[in-house]
This record gives C-alpha cells, sequence and structure tokens, in this order.
C-alpha cells in the first residue's frame, strides 16, 4: 500500500491567500519546540491531493527574513502531516536573460546570511538532540524539481528556467552593486532572502523539498539598478496565477506517484546524520 502523501505548501512574499485549497480547515495554534509560526496553517486539497499552506512571512507580510521563525514554520507543516514541501519565493535576477516573471527551479544555493537559526540540533532543552552533519548536496529534491520542471513546461504562456543558483543574503535590505557583482562572479543567477535556512531545516527533518523562485526584478545586474520593493510585490502577485498553476500540476503529479522508497531512503538518510553518544 502506497504511503499517503501530504504536500506541504510555503508562499513567499505576495501569496497572502488560502483559497487555492478546497476543503479548507484553518489550523489556529500551533505550538513547536521551536515557538509558533509565522501565521495559521491552513490544511485542505488541489487536485485532490492533501496539502498544508504556511504563510512563510505571515498573511500580513509581519516577519523579516531574519526574524521569521523558519524552524517553527517546517516544524509546523511536519506535524500536521506534510512529508514533502514545495515553496514560493520572489527573487531578484542576476542575469541578463532572467527577465522579470520568470518562473525559476532552482538547483544550487550560497548561503550568506549569518543571523538566523539553520539547524534543529542546538543543544536547548526539548529541541532535538545530538549534532547533526547533514550533506546539502543536491539542496533540492531531484524528484521534486523534475516535477516542477515537467510542469513549467507544459503550462501555456510559462517562460522558466530549469536551474539556477540563489545567492541568499541576509537583507531586509536589498543587496549594492559592488556585492552583485561578487555574486554574478560566484555564478549566481538568482538572489533572495529565504531559501536558507528554509532548505537546511526541510532536510534536517528529512522532507524532501524543491522551492519555484519568481524572478520579481532584473536590473540588479545594472549598475544603476534600483529595487523597488513595491514593485517585487506587485510582479509577485502578477506573476502569481502562472506559479499557482505550475504547483497545481505538480502537486497533481506529487499524488500519482509512490513515495514509500523515496521517503523511506531520505528517512535513513537523515537519521545517519545526527552524531549521538
Ligand atoms: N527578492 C526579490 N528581489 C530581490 C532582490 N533583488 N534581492 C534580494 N531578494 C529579493
Amino acid at each position: 500500500m502506497p504511503l499517503g502523501v501530504r504536500v506541504g505548501i510555503i508562499g513567499g512574499s505576495g501569496f497572502d491567500r488560502s483559497d487555492i485549497l478546497s476543503n479548507r480547515v484553518e489550523h489556529e495554534i500551533v505550538d513547536t519546540p521551536y515557538g509558533q509560526p509565522s501565521d495559521n496553517l491552513v490544511s485542505g486539497t488541489i487536485n485532490g491531493v492533501e496539502c498544508v499552506l504556511c504563510f512563510r512571512h505571515g498573511r500580513k507580510h509581519s516577519f523579516n527574513p531574519t526574524r521569521l521563525n523558519y524552524r517553527a514554520n517546517i516544524w509546523a507543516l511536519k506535524q500536521l502531516g506534510a512529508n514533502l514541501i514545495l515553496a514560493t519565493t520572489a527573487v531578484g535576477s542576476l542575469a541578463e536573460n532572467f527577465t522579470r516573471g520568470t518562473l525559476v527551479v532552482f538547483d544550487n544555493y550560497i548561503d550568506t546570511t549569518k543571523h538566523r537559526s539553520n539547524t534543529f540540533y542546538d543543544h536547548e532543552p526539548g529541541h532535538l538532540e545530538g549534532v547533526m552533519h547533514m550533506s546539502m548536496h543536491p539542496p533540492y529534491d531531484r524528484e521534486l524539481r523534475q516535477l516542477l520542471i515537467q510542469s513549467c513546461a507544459e503550462t501555456p504562456g510559462v517562460c522558466y528556467k530549469d536551474k539556477s543558483t540563489v545567492v541568499v543574503i541576509e537583507g531586509p535590505n536589498f543587496s549594492t552593486y559592488a556585492e552583485n557583482k561578487v555574486f554574478i562572479s560566484w555564478g549566481c543567477t538568482t538572489i533572495g532572502m529565504t531559501q536558507t535556512p528554509e532548505t537546511i531545516l526541510a532536510k534536517e527533518l528529512g522532507l524532501p523539498y524543491a522551492a519555484l523562485g519568481i524572478v520579481t526584478d532584473d536590473i540588479c545586474w545594472k549598475e544603476d539598478g534600483i529595487v523597488e520593493p513595491n514593485e517585487v510585490v506587485t510582479i509577485f502577485k502578477a506573476t502569481f496565477p502562472k506559479a499557482m498553476e505550475v504547483l497545481k500540476r505538480t502537486i497533481q503529479k506529487i499524488g500519482e506517484k509512490d513515495w514509500t522508497e523515496i521517503l523511506e531512503t531520505i528517512r535513513k538518510r537523515t537519521e545517519e546524520a545526527v552524531m549521538k553518544h
């Protein structure tokens, strides 16, 4: 009997609605050993597949990328039965051919953040015990990435990239041109603020994770490029229907697949990455 899947969805800036789900149930308070998630989670179905939705920054965008509780968001998703995660996130472009409105299936990240809890195993009372040395290669789940890419290819009118290294900056301020030139020299084609520690924490809990970036501004690689925050949300919202169509198709494909063996392999690998004495 194949294992039932429940897809955790993490919605980024501008993703403030739960009506993408049918049969909705709002979970008012989810307490985790790591505190509370950014907002109430909402469970329901998409194309008949069970899903749980988490608003990364809260529905009203109350938490900046450093202060938001990534650990509680991921833990709460797992607590409500999610066994894999799809995320959406706004990113800037660091390359001429990544234009506004492009959907991006990341295959790598470079983490430059400094002020975030990036492990569940932090030796605090009530938290997971031991020392986790998880390999972050590959950072994004291969199967989920393939399903996202297939769905992008099938969705009419979608402009997409099937790989990108995203550089994650601490924020909340946008980067300087000098910084952008360094990131470009590292091979990064997109820039964002939330892919870490989210990707890392999902892996620590054995949850396959992939993310769909939405390019909201395409000027960081230009010397006179100034990112306008309101525009980021406007472009995100304008592109959202296409991103949602891609997510829906991906979720349908997830529901058609038997994940039993994949999840068991990941579970074992995760368990083996914890050093205990
Ligand atoms: N999110 C959207 N656009 C961004 C940018 N230019 N830099 C960092 N994060 C972003």
